[in-house]
């Protein structure tokens, strides 16, 4: 399974790539207005620190103007992937940037269907939101379970990344299903290695081999 980072934030990148197992990173219009830089300058920076996969999300709502942003931010690097909201026009858009060989990642989806029409419009990437879903009493897994059920049904080739990450156990239940991609914020990916009994198991070994021949 790939990691993604779920973040605009250079200092968490950074850290994250450090640990040496971050695939790519997705960014969104909310994150990106958390940072004082414009988006494309950010956008670049990160594309400075991470070769895999990078989602820049357009703002537009009507394929159009979101091929006409599209234009502009493939430009910044090779591995950009262009975000598009899935809705009917941003399916039009996916179908024409994927039929030129851009990479597009299909984002706020919430239901199986969309899932299959955005891979039948050939989405590199599909991301199902499972923390707004269990915000609203459902559970956002099942939704993971039944995308990944009808890619392998039809071979489908887009990528399932879990999007709207908020724990670890989304992380470990991401796994089970065998999505292919979790895209965490930088609060879950540093919470991944942690076990109380790792932390005190070391701390007894090291004080046991300190007081090694006094016995
Ligand atoms: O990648 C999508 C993600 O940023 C949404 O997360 O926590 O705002 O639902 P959240």
């Amino acid at each position: 399974m790939k990691f993604f980072i779920d973040s605009a934030n250079l200092d968490e990148i950074r850290q994250a790539a450090e640990m040496g197992l971050l695939d790519g990173v997705t960014t969104n219009p909310s994150l990106a207005a958390k940072e004082s830089a414009p988006y494309e300058e950010i956008l670049t920076e990160i594309c400075n620190v991470v070769e895999g996969p990078v989602s820049a999300e357009v703002i537009s709502t009507d394929a159009p103007g979101m091929l006409k942003e599209a234009d502009r931010l493939i430009k910044i690097a090779e591995n950009i992937v262009i975000k598009i909201p899935t809705i009917p026009e941003g399916l039009k858009a996916i179908s024409t940037l994927s039929g030129n060989g851009i990479m597009t990642n299909a984002t706020l989806v919430f239901q199986p269907l969309q899932a299959l029409m955005v891979a039948k419009a050939g989405a590199t990437f599909v991301s199902p939101f499972v923390g707004r879903l269990d915000d609203i009493g459902t559970d956002g897994m099942d939704l993971i379970n039944q995308i990944v059920t009808i890619y392998s049904n039809y071979g489908l080739e887009t990528e399932v990344l879990v999007a709207s990450v908020r724990h670890p156990m989304h992380v470990v239940q991401a796994a089970m299903l065998g999505a292919d991609v979790v895209t965490m914020p930088f609060k879950v990916i540093s919470t991944l290695m942690k076990h109380p009994l790792t932390d005190s198991g070391l701390e007894k070994f090291i004080a046991d081999f300190k007081n090694a021949g006094k016995g």
